[in-house]
């Protein structure tokens, strides 16, 4: 495999990709992540709104891996705004994780969940000053956002001291983001791809079926490899062990005419 990380503006590196924890419930993360840790994964990424940062803690530190050779992400909870209360949620994260301190943190979402587009600069400001105080004292090595918008990140350049180092937004097939994508690199914003298999729905698209038959691998390898393809750095999950192992078997490379292909995917989403 010729990627083994990214590297962030500031020098900080992270593997090439993640194991996701979404949707993955406290008591199935502890079986999840040690598989994942088991298999080589090494970048392990979660958020105090999935309520499994316990277990994915416990798992990592039952690994017997030094603590310096996971990089572990956690988030911002989307309706956590303030100076204040993002330094309480974060020593929350790092209390549930049994962590003294965080390769990564995000802040979850420009607006929460339930008032999606509602207009949060001045907080997200305030979060962010926050986040820099806690990076600048050395309690997380990178901070970041995520399901931010290229209006939403502006905001946080023309205001603050440091650029975020990452901008973790839903990628894949189908939904590439171009924009908002160009906007990171120009920026040095590395773009973390959360599902990158559309949540499953990309599994069943006969066109990627038969891409990856074509490379010999997997729709799911397939799929995963289209986003490093992309400079953008895959957190793919599952709590089976063999599609954990899958998952991160990506010794290939797509053609640039495929991937053109690929590009010209409209989205793969049963519901849209
Ligand atoms: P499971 O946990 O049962 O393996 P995404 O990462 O885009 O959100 O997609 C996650 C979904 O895709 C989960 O439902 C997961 O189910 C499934 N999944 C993950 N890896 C694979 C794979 N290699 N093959 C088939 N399904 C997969």
């Amino acid at each position: 495999m010729k990627e083994t990380h990214f590297t962030f503006h500031n020098n900080v590196t992270i593997p090439y990709i993640g194991f996701g924890t979404w949707q993955i419930p406290n008591d199935e993360a502890y079986p999840a992540v040690t598989m994942a840790l088991k298999n080589g994964y090494t970048h392990i990424d979660t958020a105090l709104a999935y309520r499994n940062e316990e277990n994915v803690g416990k798992a990592i530190k039952d690994s017997g891996l030094p603590r310096e050779s996971i990089f572990l992400t956690s988030k911002l909870p989307a309706s956590i705004k303030g100076y204040d209360e993002t330094i309480n949620a974060f020593n929350e994260s790092l209390a549930n994780l049994g962590m003294d301190y965080l390769d990564l943190y995000l802040i979850h979402a420009p607006w929460p969940w339930d008032e999606i587009g509602k207009e949060c600069t001045k907080e997200n400001i305030e979060s962010w000053k926050a986040m820099e105080k806690l990076y600048h004292d050395g309690k997380i090595r990178a901070i970041g956002v995520s399901n931010f918008s290229i209006k939403d990140i502006q905001a946080l350049i023309d205001t603050c001291d440091v650029v975020p180092m990452a901008n973790q937004i839903p990628f894949y097939i189908g939904r590439d983001q171009k924009d908002l994508v160009d906007f990171c690199k120009k920026n040095r914003i590395l773009v973390e791809a959360y599902s990158p298999l559309a949540t499953g729905d990309i599994l069943i698209n006969p066109e990627i079926i038969a891409m990856a038959k074509k490379y010999d691998v997997t729709t799911a390898q397939l799929s995963i490899r289209y986003c490093i393809e992309k400079d953008t750095l895959p957190l793919p999950k599952s709590t089976h062990e063999s599609r954990i192992i899958e998952n991160s078997q990506l010794d290939f490379s797509i053609s640039p005419e495929d991937i053109k292909t690929l590009d010209a995917i409209k989205d793969v989403r049963k519901n849209d």
